[in-house]
């Protein structure tokens, strides 16, 4: 692979990424008043960018409102509202998915956030001026625990099956392509899914690990998320977003 330089997925202007959806989150949540926020958010994004250059810092797309474009997120908030629900957040980063069930009520110290990069935690703190409010416990920890790196998202959706009870949703998105394939991109190898192959994949964890699932996983082009035609030059020619929901029935 040709070196790429991560300037690439670096935007200096926030632009279009600080939708209401987030105001809410920060305001709220954060209690950061409208006319503070911008010049708050340069600061933060700029420490995070020196920690880790993945597209999601460099390209603001944390300010996305993520679960939160999801058609099932008032299912998945009044869920996590009931009391002993637990929210896990794997590969948290700033932790801003967490803020958002924050925002709208869900107690903190049911959440539990993990991510291979302790300083992008810590930062969520000032991100969200909520050091002592948030009481979610994060781990720090590589999710992955075997090394075969071949299986390795075999591997990790077996481990979340591990956590996990008839009930359980997992919800997230993730870069996929019309060729399912793998990439080595500069933060690491990633495997990219299209949809045959990403339900293959959950066939297999539900019959390695004797559980049932019904897995609503869709397609999608990575604009629909919010993110600017012009800042995804970058990925590969045929990209996609997988969006999934996956609930655990036995
Ligand atoms: C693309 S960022 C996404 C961050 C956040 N979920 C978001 O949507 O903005 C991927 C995150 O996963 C973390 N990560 C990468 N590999 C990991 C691993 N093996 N175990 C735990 N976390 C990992 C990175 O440190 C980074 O914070």
């Amino acid at each position: 692979m040709a070196e790429m330089d991560p300037s690439i997925w670096f935007r200096r202007d926030i632009g279009p990424y600080l939708t209401d959806d987030s105001r809410f989150v920060y305001n709220q949540w954060g209690g950061i008043a409208e006319e503070d926020l911008p010049l708050h958010l340069h600061n933060i994004r700029d420490k995070a960018w020196r920690l880790s250059k993945y597209p999601c810092i460099g390209l603001w797309i944390f300010l996305l409102p993520g679960m939160g474009a999801f058609p099932q997120f008032p299912t998945l908030l009044a869920r996590s509202q009931q009391p002993n629900s637990i929210v896990l957040d794997i590969g948290c980063g700033l932790g801003q998915e967490l803020r958002l069930f924050a925002a709208h009520g869900v107690p903190t110290d049911r959440m539990w956030a993990v991510d291979i990069e302790p300083g992008l935690w810590t930062l969520g703190y000032d991100l969200f001026r909520d050091a002592g409010r948030m009481k979610a416990r994060f781990i720090e920890r590589d999710f992955r625990t075997l090394p075969d790196e071949a299986f390795h998202d075999l591997v990790a959706s077996k481990r979340v099956v591990g956590l996990s009870k008839p009930g359980t949703m997992l919800v997230g998105s993730q870069q996929g392509r019309l060729q399912a394939e793998e990439y080595q991109w500069p933060w690491g190898v990633m495997f990219h899914h299209n949809l045959e192959s990403f339900i293959r994949l959950w066939d297999e964890v539900q019959r390695k690990t004797n559980t049932r699932w019904t897995v609503d996983a869709r397609m999608a082009d990575v604009p629909e998320f919010g993110v600017q035609e012009e800042d995804i030059s970058w990925m590969l020619e045929d990209k996609q977003w997988i969006r999934f929901v996956i609930t655990r029935v036995a």
